[in-house]
């Protein structure tokens, strides 16, 4: 794993040979779909290590054991953004399996770039919760700045934002925005290209996960 500043990028063998089977044009979907769901496990173990325990006492089937680590706290809250974000969801909750879901509904007009929203659920009383918002490609990070926004008025006690591949140009939006907000990813790729695709990149995540193209 690297850091730098607020970006964190997985860079575990695991999560690497993953994603380039993923970037492969040949890919099927189903394939792309399971590899996705499989980095969406590994990035989630990183984004969790920072959750609180308490210890409490069980009874083993040998003798009692006085403090074995639980999880503390409120259930975590997952946050896909729509439709591509989904993805990433179904992998960290097969890790996190009680946490609780919302959806934010946002589409980027392909004009201005701008994202657009047209749907929000999310759980309520986030105040002690940590929410995690979920899309696979921070691309302009218009939408994920819009979907950070949106979630801070609904005041969580912690946010944090997990993608699959990231370019600089969406680092920079987004920490600009949110510098309080730390970003997880599995590859920081050159650039953004005039269509506002990630270079090399792996496509459009949403058609490739749901087979839509
Ligand atoms: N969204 C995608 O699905 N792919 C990109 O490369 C950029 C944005």
């Amino acid at each position: 794993m690297t850091e730098s500043a607020q970006t964190i990028v997985v860079r575990h063998p695991l999560v690497q040979h993953k994603l380039t089977l993923m970037r492969r044009k040949e890919t099927p979907v189903a394939e792309f779909r399971r590899l996705l769901k499989e980095i969406s496990m590994l990035l989630a173990y990183e984004a969790t290590r920072d959750l609180g325990v308490t210890h409490t006492e069980i009874e083993t089937p040998v003798q009692k054991m006085a403090d074995a680590p639980v999880l503390d706290g409120k259930k975590l809250v997952l946050v896909g953004i729509l439709r591509a974000g989904l993805g990433i969801v179904d992998g960290m909750l097969e890790i996190v399996p009680s946490a609780r879901v919302g959806h934010i509904g946002m589409y980027r007009n392909h004009e201005t770039l701008e994202p657009v929203e047209y749907f929000f659920k999310v759980p309520g009383k986030l105040h002690d919760r940590t929410v995690i918002v979920c899309d696979p490609m921070l691309a302009t990070g218009n939408s994920a700045v819009a979907a950070i926004d949106r979630m801070k008025r609904a005041k969580p006690g912690a946010l944090k934002f997990v993608c699959l591949l990231a370019c600089p140009e969406g680092i920079k939006t987004f920490h600009d925005a949110h510098p309080d907000v730390p970003v997880y990813t599995a590859a920081v790729d050159e650039r953004l290209n005039e269509k506002g695709y990630i270079i090399p990149g792996l496509g459009d995540a949403g058609d490739r996960l749901f087979g839509t193209r």
